[in-house]
Parts: C-alpha cells; structure tokens; sequence
C-alpha cells in the first residue's frame, strides 16, 4: 500500500467537470490560496465555468469590498490567477488530489478513474463529489482504494459550510484526515459519514422533498404555501420547492428513481407524476427558466 505522510497537504488539485458544483468546488480552492485546475471537454464548457465562477466571486467580492469597484476587481483577478482551465486529462492528472464532479452515471465515472488511476502518479488522492452513487462502487476501478473517498458539498457551494467527507471500508484513516483537513482549509465544516446511500443530508432531505411534492399531489396545500410553511414554521432559508428548483429537478428525480429502483417497497423512495411531468416538459428548475416556479433571465422567481 502507498502510504502519505499524516502531514502531507494537497499543495495543488484538479476538479474533473466545471459546472454549477465542480466550478463551486474550484472557486472555494482558489479562494483557499490553493491552486486548482479544471477538466472540461471542450472550450465552450470552459467558457460556461469561467463564466459562472467570475459572477459568483464577483458576489463576494461586493461583500468583502463594500461595493468599491476597483478593489473587487483586484479581489476577483486575484483569485482568478489561482485557476487553470484545460481539456487535456494528462495535465489534470498530474495533482495531489482530484476531486471529481461529473454527471451521476456510473458508467461515465467508472470510464473516468479507470483512465485516470493510469494517468495520475501514485501519491495522488481521488475523491468524488457524488451524492447517490456508492464511492466503494465509483472506487472499484481503481488500484488506490485506500487513497478514495468522498467529498459531498452543497449547493451553492460557495455559500453552504457543510462538507460530507465519505469513509468506505478501505479508505486509510491518513487520507481521511486529509480530506478533513482539506475540507476545512477550503472554509468548510467536516462532517465524516460511512459510504451509506444518500449519506446523512440527502438520505434526510430528498425524502422530505419528495413528501412535499406528493403533498401537494393530494391537495393537502399550494406549492407557494408549503415553501412558506417550511420557511416560516421550521426557519428553513428556502422551502422544498425552492430548493428543488435551486439544486436541479432533474437531480432530485435522478436520486429517487435510483433509490426506489433498489428499494421498491419503501413509500419513501416512490416516483411522483408531479415531478415525472415537469422533467418531461423540460422543466428542470431555475437553470431552465421553469421548474416548480418561473425565472427570469438572472435567475429570480417570478412572483
Ligand atoms: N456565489 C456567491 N455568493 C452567493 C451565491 C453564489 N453562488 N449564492 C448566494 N450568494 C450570496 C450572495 O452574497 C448573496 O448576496 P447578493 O444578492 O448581494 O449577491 C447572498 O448570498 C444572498 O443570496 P440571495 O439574496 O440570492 O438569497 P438568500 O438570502 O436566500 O441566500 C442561500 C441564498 C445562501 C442559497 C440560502 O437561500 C440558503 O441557504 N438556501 C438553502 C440551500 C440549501 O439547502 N442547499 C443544500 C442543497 S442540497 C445539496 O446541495 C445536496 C445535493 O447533493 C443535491
């Protein structure tokens, strides 16, 4: 077995997939002094990452600024330096840890790390973000089972302080301490949980998401009225509807067919017609304008 030195830090990493969580994740590293590169498949992604993670900084630049131009613009340069952008997996490979973030097919990861475990040196630690996927399973194709794990963060990630670092049977209590410890260096809070389905936020919160929308299904309340009755009655920043339309309806959709495909019998984890039509309309929340509720063209609901 390769072993790291308790005290080694990632000194550089590598995101594979830019989007809304991979970007996220990127732009909280580079915010952390840590230089990150970020594997896409082609030039029109890389244009959609550096995009969106220029609009988020240029978010907390205007709080950490105070609204003064010239400084944000340093602030947001500054760390812009920090990262990389490239389509080459060779140049991506060659890191300290990669933390992956691609779509949640497990066929796509598995073709990913088989490729990447032979392009990436020995003491490079991989992790995934996935959030319904096994990591044992993602992790089963790789030579370095004990160098894997998982780092789950939430959306908006530069927002959200949690981090679910995932233990599989495997993984060296070293690379765990690792990934904690990278987990905090990037402003997060640690949260270690076994390689458990849904880990400890999803296997709560889907299934609440998921009995909001059949509540509304049976006429019990209006979608408006159960966001408003979560947000006021229990202190949540967004209602379940709000969310699901935040984090992607197809994403939730995605999570509970998979769930219910292994456990047929449990209420918890049946499908909705609710939720089937909208993703058969094309409406998977505000990335497409519609989900739940409107958008307008910058993303706010339209009362
Ligand atoms: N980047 C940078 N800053 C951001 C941001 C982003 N992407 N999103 C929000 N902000 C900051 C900005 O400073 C913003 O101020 P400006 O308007 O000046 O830009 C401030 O947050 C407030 O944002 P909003 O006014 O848009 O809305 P808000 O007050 O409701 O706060 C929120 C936004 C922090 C996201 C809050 O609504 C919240 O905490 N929502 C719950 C999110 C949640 O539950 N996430 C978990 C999802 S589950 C998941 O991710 C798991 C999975 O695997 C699917």
């Amino acid at each position: 077995m390769f072993r790291l030195s308790q005290t080694s830090l990632f000194s550089k990493i590598s995101v594979w997939g830019g989007g809304t969580m991979g970007g996220g994740i990127a732009q909280i590293t580079a915010q952390a002094g840590i230089p990150a590169t970020i594997l896409e498949v082609s030039q029109d992604r890389i244009d959609f990452s550096r995009k969106q993670i220029e609009g988020s900084l240029a978010r907390v630049a205007k709080k950490k600024c105070d609204g003064d131009a010239t400084k944000m613009k340093a602030y947001v340069d500054g760390i812009m330096k920090n990262l990389t952008w490239t389509t080459d997996e060779k140049q991506a490979a060659d890191t300290d840890l990669i933390v992956e973030a691609v779509i949640e097919d497990i066929k796509v990861k598995h073709d990913l790390f088989a490729r990447v475990d032979k392009l990436a040196p020995k003491k490079t630690v991989f992790a995934s973000n996935t959030s319904s996927l096994g990591i044992a399973d993602i992790a089963s194709v790789t030579g370095r089972k004990d160098r894997f794990g998982g780092l789950h963060f939430f959306s908006p990630v530069p927002m959200m302080k949690l981090v679910e670092v995932v233990r599989t049977e495997e993984l060296s209590p070293e690379v765990l301490a690792q990934l904690k410890d990278f987990a905090t260096k990037v402003g997060k809070v640690p949260v270690v949980t076994k390689d458990s389905m849904g880990f400890i936020v999803n296997r709560l919160l889907v299934p609440y998401q998921m009995e909001a929308i059949r509540l509304v299904e049976r006429g019990v309340a209006s979608i408006p009225d159960v966001d408003t009755a979560m947000k006021l009655g229990c202190g949540y920043p967004m209602g379940p509807f709000e969310l699901c339309d935040s984090v992607g309806c197809d994403i939730i959709k995605f999570v509970i067919d998979g769930w219910h495909k292994q456990y047929p019998e449990e209420p918890l984890f049946k499908p909705s017609k609710l939720l089937d039509d909208l993703i058969a309309q094309g409406k998977l929340g505000k990335k497409t304008g519609e989900g739940f509720y409107k958008y307008d063209s910058k993303g706010k609901k339209i009362e």
